[in-house]
């Protein structure tokens, strides 16, 4: 049932392409320079992104006074960072199928990836990390699991045994990915971010969210996006009332944190906004 690695280039070949404005907007994240007015023109050269991105803002999360009708608007009225997320968030979930045959929760998936984008920032935020880790860090936490997209996409058969065999075995769904198809969505991720041409940091967190590879001295993106998902869970756990099991942080990353994964969780008092902030999103990014 392995999985042969030209097959999964073939199938990453048939991935949707990353739309153009989300790539746009990751360079101008990287570019410590960025003007406001950059990142307005490459959402207002996006109709359906411009469109979508003002639903958002005017919904009754935001709950602004008056409506915004222009992006320049929504920059000022809620910053650069806030729309830079909204809008990438929104191009990303907009180029992948809502729909599959597995039945693959979709909307679970996103709630989960910008959860996670928005603990792993938090994390990065609490430990002093520049700009551009913080915005690594909630691209890193919205794209770590795509290459689960890819197994339900094309390789719909394999994927589900393994979803069966992780739950009834208790075990983590990756590794059941490599006992079954010799690989696992982290790499496969890996190879969908290179297709896409992202830069190489955010490939690399992407491969690395369930192993570090560098252990301690892994980059402060890495180890923010690696508590970040496990956070996400804790947090979903919380929201649904239902028991996760998740295997104990190595000891490094314990020491980095300082503190248990519910103590950081609880830490963080902007989160209630971020699970309504993603719910909103899930419903108005249809
Ligand atoms: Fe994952
Ligand atoms: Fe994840």
């Amino acid at each position: 049932m392995a999985i042969n690695p030209d097959r999964l280039v073939k199938m990453v070949d048939r991935m949707p392409t990353f739309p153009k404005s989300a790539h746009r907007i990751i360079e101008l994240t990287n570019d410590v320079n960025c003007a406001p007015r950059d990142l307005v023109g490459v959402i207002e050269h996006d109709p359906i992104l411009t469109l979508k991105v003002l639903k958002l803002v005017n919904s009754s999360y935001f709950g602004l006074a008056s409506e915004i009708t222009s992006v320049k608007h929504a920059v000022v009225y809620l910053g650069i960072n806030t729309i830079k997320n909204v809008a990438l968030g929104v191009a990303t979930m907009g180029a992948l199928p809502k729909e599959n045959e597995v039945g693959f929760d979709m909307a679970q998936f996103w709630w989960h990836s910008l959860l996670t984008g928005a603990l792993a920032r938090l994390i990065a935020r609490k430990r002093n990390g520049s700009e551009q880790e913080l915005s690594n860090s909630f691209v890193g936490g919205l794209l770590h699991d795509i290459g689960k997209v890819v197994l339900v996409l094309f390789f719909p058969e394999e994927y589900k045994q393994c979803l069966e065999k992780s739950s009834a075995e208790n075990c983590a769904p990756y590794k059941t990915e490599q006992e079954v198809l010799s690989m696992d969505h982290a790499g496969i991720g890996a190879v969908v971010a290179e297709k896409w041409q992202l830069p190489e940091v955010l490939v690399d967190c992407i491969r690395n969210h369930h192993e570090l590879s560098q252990g301690e001295d892994s980059s402060l993106l890495e180890k923010s996006l690696f508590v970040g998902n496990q956070l996400s869970k804790l947090a979903a756990q919380t929201e649904e009332q239902e028991e996760v099991l998740l295997p104990p942080l190595p000891n490094h990353l314990n020491a980095w944190l300082g503190q248990t994964l519910q103590e950081e969780l609880d830490s963080h008092n902007e989160l209630p906004d971020e699970i309504e902030k993603a719910k909103m999103f899930i419903e108005l990014s249809g």
